[in-house]
């Protein structure tokens, strides 16, 4: 199958490059002169005239529930709201039920997932400390993107799933995370093999006496934050940065959330630490004063904060602080988000609206063109292993493209989901630019919002660098 796409500008880190492309094979052929593709025989012509042609978006975080939680979202709704929204790879999480703490699971997960993914995927592995310290580096030989370490969560002894409320739950029903020696441990391991060690970044010492010290349950907004303040997610991060410092391990930290965690990123870097992060839409969409509209729907782990965060996560993006964007998507039930802010479980849907709020902030002039390939697919193609396989536009690589339209608009609603359970946060919300088709494997995959031909994704094993040290 040979495809040419003509007229548009591809977006490198460069900037933008006025060219044709040819794609034989699933893979990027060659670029062509603007009008040499009307020489170029192909099977199939996509007419990119005013848009611009990305590399397809990676997702890097997305939780799909499956199996174990087929109640709250499938791979199959996640990823069909991937390709929809204009990604056209996702690194799924690892704790489902069972959660991927070990090669057999991995391999399972790996068959199922492949029987229905509407967009190229990847997997993460999971890394509980001590309890599966043999395994990560198995994982890691397996193909997994990297290992996440849930700090400051408790899991389930029994499933392995997370807590969200452990102040809660009967102590001899959870599962701690480990203590900074054996964390330091793990950092260690991970840097033995030249891997990538990714964290849910707050301290729960900090969270459960700032809890305590609320003195009462957490019924407002102003609460919440109080009994997760952005010292928990700036400590754990600083922790991390100095066990990375100290054995080599690169080291991840995903939905970054507040000013405080920034500035510890950003000094660990500039001290050469290995130190990279991740943020999402809604810490850069949303504030606080949000809270009041949505209510227990927008309670995320790591929370919303003010608009102060949001600035500095900006400024972390500009800068090269933050090098990743993902969505984050947590889907659960309408009813079980509605108990309120102490009881409602975190996390809420984003992988279909990752790219549309993206490009919507690129119009505004919140971030370049090129600064948006680079989050939303080359830097974290390279960051997981992926790269120039995903994320990027050069002949050789996986001809998965993001076809948007600057000029043009799109309205997120619950109406057009294509989630199981389609509540978003971001229902009724007017966007500028609007993402239009995508490519996946060197073929048309999306257009307009819905997917076109078959379903055929496939598994994208990661190959990380040379071990450090
Ligand atoms: C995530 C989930 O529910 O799986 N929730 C969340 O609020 N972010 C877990 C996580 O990534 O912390
Ligand atoms: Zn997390």
């Amino acid at each position: 199958m040979r495809v040419v796409v003509t007229g548009g500008e591809l977006v490198t880190e460069q900037g933008l490059v006025p060219a044709d492309l040819l794609l034989a094979d699933g893979r990027i052929e060659a670029w062509l002169d603007r009008g040499a593709a009307g020489a170029a025989v192909a099977d199939e012509r996509v007419d990119a005239a005013g848009l611009l042609v990305f590399p397809g978006f990676i997702d890097p975080h997305v939780h799909s529930r499956d199996p174990g939680h087929t109640h709250k979202e499938t791979f199959h709704h996640s990823t069909l709201g991937a390709l929809c929204g204009g990604t056209t790879t996702v690194l799924e999480m690892p704790n489902a039920v069972p959660a991927v703490t070990d090669v057999a699971t991995f391999e399972d997960r790996r068959a199922a997932h492949a029987a229905r993914a509407w967009t190229d995927f990847g997997l993460w592995g999971m890394a509980l400390g001590p309890a599966n310290l043999d395994q990560v580096a198995l994982l890691h030989a397996s193909g997994a993107v990297a290992v996440k370490f849930f700090w400051g969560y408790a899991l389930d002894k029994q499933t392995k799933g997370l807590v969200y409320n452990f102040a809660a739950a009967p102590p001899d029903s959870l599962l701690l995370p480990p203590e900074n020696g054996a964390v330091l441990e793990l950092f260690g391991e991970v840097a033995r093999y030249g891997g990538l060690l990714a964290a849910h970044c707050e301290d729960r010492h900090v969270l459960a006496r700032s809890a305590e010290l609320l003195g009462h349950p957490i019924t407002t907004y102003d609460d919440l934050l109080r009994a997760r303040p952005a010292v928990a997610e700036a400590t754990s991060i600083a922790v991390g940065a100095q066990f990375s410092l100290a054995t080599g391990c690169r080291f991840h930290v995903v939905h970054m959330a507040s000013a405080a965690g920034a500035a510890v990123v950003r000094a660990a870097r500039a001290a050469g630490a290995a130190v990279t992060a991740e943020t999402c839409p809604q810490y850069l969409t949303l504030t606080d004063a949000d809270a009041a509209r949505l209510g227990p729907a927008i309670k995320v782990y790591p929370p919303v904060r003010s608009q102060a965060d949001q600035d500095a996560l900006w400024a972390g993006i500009a800068d090269g602080t933050i090098g990743s964007v993902g969505s984050d998507h947590a889907p659960h039930l309408l009813e079980e988000k509605l108990r309120g802010f102490e009881d409602a479980p975190a996390g809420g849907l984003g992988v279909e609206t990752l790219a549309p709020l993206m490009v919507d902030a690129m119009v505004r002039g919140r971030i370049s063109p090129a600064r948006l390939a680079e989050v939303l697919s080359t830097g974290t193609a390279r960051l997981y292993g992926l790269w120039p396989r995903k994320g990027s536009l050069r002949p050789g690589s996986d001809a998965d493209l993001t076809l948007v339209d600057p000029r043009g608009s799109a309205r997120i609603s619950n109406e057009r989901m294509h989630a199981l359970n389609p509540v978003t946060t971001w229902d009724g919300w007017e966007l500028r630019g609007r993402v239009v088709a995508s490519l996946l494997g060197g073929e048309p995959a999306m257009r307009d919002g819905e997917p076109v031909g078959e379903r055929r994704g496939r598994f994208v094993a990661a190959r990380h660098g040379a071990p450090v040290g």
